[in-house]
């Protein structure tokens, strides 16, 4: 994913292109996905916009696990927790995973935990990047970060 360095003016004119009343999340979504994150400065441009406070848009920006307020380096990947990939060896494939990026110090990688992707006839699911994975493994996921990084 490219991102574009932060500038305020520019997010403004995002944030209000983007204004649908009572729905401040496609606005956010946008920074998150010009930006790469949803910069702490853009929580007053939101919140102007839509006409609510800070404090609600910082409740929303926390509660999203998707959205995030610093920048990650390298790609990430996001493993499934939900139960039923639970069932089928998540948290041994999260262990795994911690375990390539300690022996793969040169495949940068951001590793976080979802719930529940949609996907769980198929599961462990993973997401590398944006491609979802489906019976998900270490060598799956190697693969799709070594396509991303090359
Ligand atoms: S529980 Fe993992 S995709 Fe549904």
């Amino acid at each position: 994913m490219s991102t574009r360095q932060w500038e305020p003016i520019e997010a403004n004119a995002l944030v209000v292109s983007c204004v649908i009343p009572g729905n401040p999340l496609v606005a956010l979504q946008s920074l998150q996905s010009q930006y790469g994150f949803v910069h702490p400065e853009a929580f007053d441009l939101v919140a102007q916009a839509f006409n609510i406070s800070r404090a609600e848009v910082f409740g929303i920006v926390t509660y999203y696990s998707d959205l995030r307020t610093e920048l990650i380096n390298g790609t990430q990947v996001r493993v499934c927790m939900g139960e039923a990939c639970q069932a089928v060896g998540a948290r041994a494939l999260a262990g795994e995973l911690e375990h390539f990026e300690s022996n793969h110090s040169e495949t940068q990688m951001h590793v976080s935990e979802v719930f529940c992707m949609g996907n769980c006839a198929l599961g462990p699911t993973a997401v590398v990047g944006a491609t979802l994975v489906g019976l998900a493994n270490v060598d799956a996921i190697a693969a799709l970060l070594h396509e991303a990084q090359s």
